[in-house]
């Protein structure tokens, strides 16, 4: 029997209520599980809380209640989020819990029955809000070299985990095993860390201290450090949740995903920790990188935390799912800000998939009585051929190549995901069924095209769906597709062609209503996150600077009046680099040269309206840049997609060309 993916997030402190933070990891978790799932393979997704330590202890003394209450009373927050957010997990583990506890224990025993537990005295410099000791060395002017908070000189008698023995064979396997730890930057940073002395670990507090723990079996003075409890439940969990675990559910890991501050306890603890244990290490720790907000550091104190609630009930789950995993690459920093968001939805999800589907699913209404029509072979051109390879190579290729566990490369596949439903865009604004369905000689063609179409959606269905599972639902249910999208590739591998034809589809509302900035910007200001903050000029919608907070004050000018337009604005002109292959005059005209392009992925033809300056000749073989989203037209009768750049106004004074002939045609242009 195969093992199962098995893959965990960190298990989240309940000291407070969740935030975009814990609900980045989360996301990203589940859209892997949900990919491997729909690849056929078994997966155990594991998340959870942290629910020991002084964190929780000193929150729920704030709140005056025990700590246990405190951690009942918050675990439904995040419990309802991951329903909101349409988390898959297939086990949810509490470090209160009777099994994990003595799982813990185990551990424990097992490690002083090895003497790799010793009992000492110990001085050192205290972070209480680490919850960790640190050496001299580590401490600069009084300050924690992790959390910057002052720290306490503590002299205590406390456990320790011989964490030190094991740092050779620890440096031995991250050099040996490049996937062990990634990015590659923060495997580096690994090493790095390991450079320097490697000490024992403290893995005991005592109650006269920290009360709210796990005892340790040994010696019922101490409590043991949240941290050892806490990594624990990577293999408890397997032990007890659900409430029968597969029998071929077994550890190690597949992947632990992790944010970049937390890499340290699991690279060099949580392994030093297996290694005494005799277990192997996880194949896999990959650590993303944090948001900021508006361009700062989230914190409560500047009043800028977001609150994935209020993000979900405003935009729904998929859209925030989609920005999350869209803006940044994983393992790298990213800013978010509602202008951001509202362009990604606004622009991807509404003018894009939304629009590919509600055009697809009108046509097929209207010129074909709502049932997807069959492709005639005859019919099937470059275009059709084209979009197909596109489809099969995203499904078959680019997805499994991007998705490997030691590359998570989510923003590029959502990107290759979009760069088909652009193609698909383009393959309708190409073929224009409307016209075609004005000839009844063109029947068979536009049967084909609108067959081409929906295809097109049913390879987005799958695509998606790891990502946005209720839009994919969605899509599915406006094309007809009698299949579970989750099953969609395990049931038989999806293939070209097989698909759709005599399905009958269903319009139903947009999938992404286009959100109108300045009127969200506006009412949202109780969302917005720092409220006292000067709208940012660079960065910010034409929305935010339009819109006057509070009657009266001098407004700065709106979009319309200044004439200015935001970065989405322009990103929506798709700018492309392209080389000519052909040039000819356009016979009885002077200024007119038919060309065709290669766009990289695609040949073309452009009309442009070059030819007083340059000759056919001159322009076979130059590279140039061209506006690869015009609507289609037609000069002197021949058809034109897409406009050439060239500077000056009447009369064309020079191409726009790119400084280094060594650019790809294809390559984007911003
Ligand atoms: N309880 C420990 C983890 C134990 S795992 C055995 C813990 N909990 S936490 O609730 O403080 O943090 C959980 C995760 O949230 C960490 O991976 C952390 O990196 C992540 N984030 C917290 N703030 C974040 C951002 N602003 N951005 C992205 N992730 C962030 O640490």
């Amino acid at each position: 029997m195969p093992k199962p993916f098995y893959i965990t997030t960190p298990i989240y402190y309940v000291n407070d209520v969740p935030h975009i933070g814990h609900a980045y990891t989360t996301i990203a978790a589940d859209v892997l599980a949900r990919w491997h799932r729909l690849i056929g393979e078994e997966v155990f997704f594991l998340t959870g809380l942290d629910e020991h330590g002084q964190k929780v202890q000193q929150a729920a003394a704030q709140a005056g209640i025990s700590p246990q209450a405190h951690c009942d009373r918050l675990t439904p927050q995040f419990l309802n989020l991951w329903k909101k957010l349409g988390i898959s997990n297939d086990g949810f583990i509490r470090t209160t819990d009777a099994p994990h506890r003595a799982v813990v224990q185990r551990c424990l025993q097992a490690l002083y029955d090895a003497q790799l537990i010793y009992h000492a005295d110990y001085t050192g410099w205290y972070c209480t809000f680490d919850e960790r000791f640190w050496t001299e060395k580590d401490v600069e002017r009084g300050l924690c070299p992790d959390c910057q908070r002052p720290v306490e000189q503590l002299s205590e008698s406390n456990y320790f985990f011989r964490m030190g023995r094991y740092q050779q064979r620890l440096i031995e396997h991250v050099q040996a095993n490049p996937s062990f730890i990634r990015p590659e930057s923060r495997r580096n940073e690994v090493l790095g860390f390991l450079q320097k002395p490697l000490e024992d670990l403290s893995i005991s507090r005592p109650k006269s201290r920290l009360a709210w723990g796990i005892e340790l079996p040994f010696d019922a003075n101490y409590v043991t450090y949240v941290w050892f409890d806490a990594l624990i439940n990577y293999i408890s969990g397997l032990e007890y949740l659900p409430a029968q675990p597969a029998e071929n559910r077994v550890w190690p890991a597949t992947v632990h995903l992790v944010g970049k501050d937390i890499l340290t306890t699991h690279a060099v603890y949580w392994s030093t920790m297996l290694m005494a244990l005799e277990m192997p290490l996880p194949h896999a720790i990959f650590a993303h990188g944090w948001w900021t907000v508006d361009g700062e550091k989230m914190s409560k104190s500047r009043g800028n935390v977001i609150d994935p609630y209020t993000v979900v009930d405003q935009f729904g789950a998929d859209a925030f799912r989609y920005f999350l995993l869209r803006e940044i690459p994983f393992g790298q920093d990213g800013n978010f800000s509602y202008e951001s968001f509202i362009g990604r939805v606004n622009g991807d999800l509404a003018n894009g998939l939304g629009n590919l589907l509600s055009r697809t699913v009108t046509l097929i209404q209207r010129c074909c009585r709502g049932t997807v029509p069959p492709s005639h072979a005859s019919e099937v051109t470059q275009l059709e051929t084209e979009l197909q390879s596109a489809a099969e190579l995203l499904i078959h290729k680019t997805m499994p190549d991007h998705l490997r566990a030691d590359r998570l490369a989510f923003n590029r596949t959502l990107e290759a995901i979009w760069g088909l439903v652009q193609l698909g865009n383009q393959y309708i604004d190409r073929t224009a069924p409307w016209v075609l369905a004005k000839d009844p000689a063109d029947s068979k063609r536009l049967q084909t095209v609108l067959f081409h179409a929906a295809e097109t959606l049913r390879f987005l269905c799958v695509a998606t769906y790891p990502f946005m599972p209720e839009t994919a639902r969605e899509v599915a249910r406006q094309l007809g597709l009698p299949h579970d999208v989750s099953q969609m590739l395990l049931a038989s591998p999806i293939a070209w062609g097989d698909g759709g034809a005599e399905a009958v589809v269903a319009k139903g509302k947009a999938l992404f209503p286009r959100i109108d900035a300045s009127t969200f910007l506006r009412q949202g200001d109780s969302m917005k996150t720092d409220q006292s903050a000067a709208p940012s000029p660079s960065t910010s919608g034409a929305a935010s600077t339009a819109t006057p907070r509070t009657e009266g004050t001098s407004s700065p000018p709106s979009q319309q009046e200044d004439g200015l337009i935001t970065i989405h604005d322009f990103q929506k002109v798709h700018l492309t680099v392209a080389k000519v292959l052909t040039a000819e005059r356009i016979p009885k005209s002077a200024k007119l040269l038919k060309l065709q392009v290669d766009l990289g992925t695609e040949h073309r033809q452009i009309v442009a309206g070059i030819g007083k300056k340059y000759s056919p000749d001159d322009m076979v073989g130059k590279t140039v840049v061209v506006v690869a989203n015009l609507k289609p037209a037609t000069l002197m009768g021949v058809a034109s997609q897409g406009m050439i750049l060239a500077a000056g106004d009447q009369e064309v004074q020079g191409l726009i060309a790119v400084e280094n002939g060594d650019v790809q045609p294809g390559t984007k242009v911003k």
